[in-house]
């Protein structure tokens, strides 16, 4: 062994946290590799395949040579596929000079913050939420300030307490709506209440809207619908959830004027590019036929409500009905071993892979996430487990 002392690692790196779902994955993968039969609800993403029509224009684009650099920015045909989507779908006028696209809508969560935070900003985010929030608000130096989504509230956040969380340090404001990891979605006329209270704050809004096109008996509302919100709002959509696109990594955002250089900057430092083949696999999934998501989301609510009664009729377990993208979060908080001892017996006696709530905040302590991107099969075999798992308790 080396007698030389370790080079040591950056400080910063305390403050940096991780996303659960791909450790839980890795274990999961690992109890397969011994011959465990597992079933796998705890990773993000939905099991269909990348529609055929985006696989071939990338093939396409692969055989023309779009295969070097192209600007950070984004190519321009995209960048007009995407600012028509988002335009129609917010019913709002995005131009495709405001538009950029990442690798991935990752990206742009860590890189608004560090674009618009300095140390001891506070940001107002979702608890439960997306982990990435909280992890790269801690990085940039800033302060988080969750905000509660409450199971009597179907994980919509109460308006009063967003105002109350506003002060004149108030940096930045993260929404996502429909949410992970609960299944919530912010109704319309909340949605609009938001924005007039945001439009009158001094705060950057970030609109994490990736599951736009996931919602089953409620309307998809963005705050961003608001005229005057585009000049403050990073409008985030992408491509992973709704056209089975995570491996791709393709994600974009409407961008208020003075982000944009510093996030290109961001881009240009770290990524370069999005691959030009991908973009152009892109433009194929926003202008192309939409009957394959359609029929994804259509897959969703059968299982979505497979889910939901089934985890209702288990002993200690309550669920409300989520109305978005494709989790469930179960209440576990009466089963005595608690969430996360639960998570951990279900993957490793029950094999259901599964996330604790705390995964994503404090407030989820008493839940599990259900992640439904899986068959009705597997997900009625998964029910099964868990009710006799809890019934040698
Ligand atoms: C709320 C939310 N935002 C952003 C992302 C990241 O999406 P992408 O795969 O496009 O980077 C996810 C992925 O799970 C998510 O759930």
């Amino acid at each position: 062994m080396s007698t030389v002392a370790s080079p040591g690692l950056a400080a910063s790196l305390e403050r940096l946290g991780t996303e659960t779902a791909f450790s839980v994955l890795a274990q999961a993968k690992q109890l397969e590799r011994e011959g465990r039969d597992i079933i796998h609800l705890e990773i993000g993403e939905p099991d269909f395949d990348t529609p055929r029509h985006i696989c071939d224009a990338a093939y396409g684009a692969l055989r023309a040579g779009q295969t070097h650099y192209c600007p950070s920015a984004g190519i321009p045909e995209f960048r007009e596929a995407a600012a028509e989507y988002l335009s129609a779908s917010r019913g709002i006028q995005v131009k495709p000079e405001s538009v950029l696209v990442g690798t991935g809508a990752k990206p742009f969560l860590f890189f608004t913050i560090l674009a618009t935070c300095n140390p001891g900003d506070e940001v107002i985010y979702p608890d439960p939420g997306f982990p990435i929030y909280e992890s790269a608000i801690r990085w940039a130096g800033a302060v988080p300030v969750p905000l509660a989504l409450r199971e009597e509230r179907e994980f919509v956040f109460d308006l009063d307490e967003l105002a109350a969380g506003l002060t004149a340090k108030t940096k930045l404001v993260i929404l996502n709506s429909p949410q992970n990891p609960t299944g919530g979605v912010v109704p319309a006329d909340e949605i609009a209440e938001t924005a007039r209270l945001l439009a009158e704050s001094s705060a950057w809004v970030l609109a994490d809207e990736v599951y736009s096109q996931m919602t089953y008996d409620v309307e998809f509302a963005s705050v961003a619908s608001r005229p005057e919100m585009l000049e403050r709002t990073v409008l985030l959509d992408g491509l992973s959830k709704t056209y089975a696109m995570t491996g791709w990594r393709c994600g974009f955002a409407a961008v208020p004027e003075p982000l944009l250089d510093p996030l290109v900057r961001f881009f240009v430092n770290s990524t370069s590019c999005v691959p030009p083949f991908v973009q152009h696999a892109g433009i194929a999934a926003l202008r192309g036929p939409q009957d394959e998501p359609r029929a994804m989301v259509e897959e969703f609510r059968a299982r979505r409500d497979l889910v939901v009664a089934g985890l209702n009729e288990l002993p200690g377990v309550s669920c409300v009905m989520p109305h978005g993208a494709f989790y469930a979060f179960p209440n576990v908080a009466r089963v005595p071993i608690g969430a996360e001892g639960l998570a951990h017996r279900l993957l490793h006696e029950a094999g259901v892979a599964v996330l604790a709530g705390t995964a994503f905040g404090q407030v989820g302590k008493g839940n599990l996430r259900f992640s439904y991107a899986n068959s009705q099969e597997n997900l009625r075999r998964a029910l099964e487990r868990f009710g006799e798992l809890l019934a040698r308790l």
